[in-house]
């Protein structure tokens, strides 16, 4: 955890995973669903698809519904404790330690999946840029890549707040957040309150997040030699690029 934007880190801390699973849950996530959804956008691309690797992949919750598709699945995480989580829920499944900019697990997958806004974590053009041209190179020719973006810049809300409350076991979790706009990026100040046998803690996360254009998503994965194209709203209102590897 961070104490400023200064020296926020997109790679969750042990806090944050914790909780991470419980209060999106509670915000509405339904990670079989969304899984679900991408099984339909691959299966009208390349039916015969066998094989997945899901990047930043959290805590594997994708990974479970993705597994009961596919004959292999892998998944490939940069922070220890989301990993660990994600280990303990499909401990049949690779979940490789990694960097979405510069993983090499030296083998193609039919399909490569990353979900949830992870690509937007991305500071410049030029990592966004790393990051398809790593999955171009993750995926056999014909293979299909999914990217959920982040917000558009004509579509974020500067100033926007929301919050969710989870209960949880013997717990409660409240998240509250603030977003607002900075240049060419999003910065998200989130609260969270634990309250569980123990007492009561509270810490906050500092997220930033960039605003890249459908044009910049588009042109990133195109000149990775993934022929894209951009599918408005679903799963979670941003929509989801798609992608089929030349
Ligand atoms: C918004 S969460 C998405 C997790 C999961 N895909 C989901 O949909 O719930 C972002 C995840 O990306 C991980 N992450 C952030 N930067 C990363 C990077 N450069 N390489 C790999 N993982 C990263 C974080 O640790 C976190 O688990």
């Amino acid at each position: 955890m961070s104490d400023t934007f200064a020296e926020t880190s997109s790679v969750y801390s042990p806090d944050h995973a914790d909780i991470y699973d419980a209060i999106h849950s509670a915000r509405g996530r339904d990670w079989a669903a969304e899984a679900g959804e991408v099984v339909q956008l691959v299966r009208t691309r390349l039916p015969e698809a066998q094989s997945l690797l899901d990047v930043a992949c959290g805590t594997g919750a994708h990974l479970e519904r993705f597994r009961a598709e596919y004959a292999k699945v892998a998944g490939l995480e940069l922070s220890d404790a989301m990993r660990e989580i994600a280990i303990r829920r499909v401990p049949e499944v690779p979940i490789h330690i990694g960097d979405i900019r510069d993983f090499d697990l030296g083998e193609p997958f039919d399909v490569i999946t990353c979900l949830c806004f992870t690509a937007a974590y991305m500071r410049t053009v030029d990592d966004l840029r790393r990051v398809t041209r790593n999955m171009a190179r993750h995926l056999a020719p014909g293979g299909v890549a999914v990217i959920e973006p982040w917000w558009f810049p004509d579509k974020f809300i500067d100033g926007f707040v929301t919050g969710a409350v989870a209960h949880h076991g013997e717990r409660v979790i409240s998240r509250l957040s603030h977003s607002v706009l900075e240049g060419r990026t999003s910065r998200m100040t989130v609260r969270y309150t634990v309250a569980e046998p123990t007492g009561i803690r509270d810490f906050t996360e500092f997220e930033i997040l960039s605003l890249f254009t459908e044009d910049e998503y588009t042109a990133a994965l195109e000149d990775a030699g993934i022929r894209a194209e951009y599918l408005p709203g679903a799963p979670n209102g941003r929509g989801l690029f798609v992608g089929i590897r030349n």
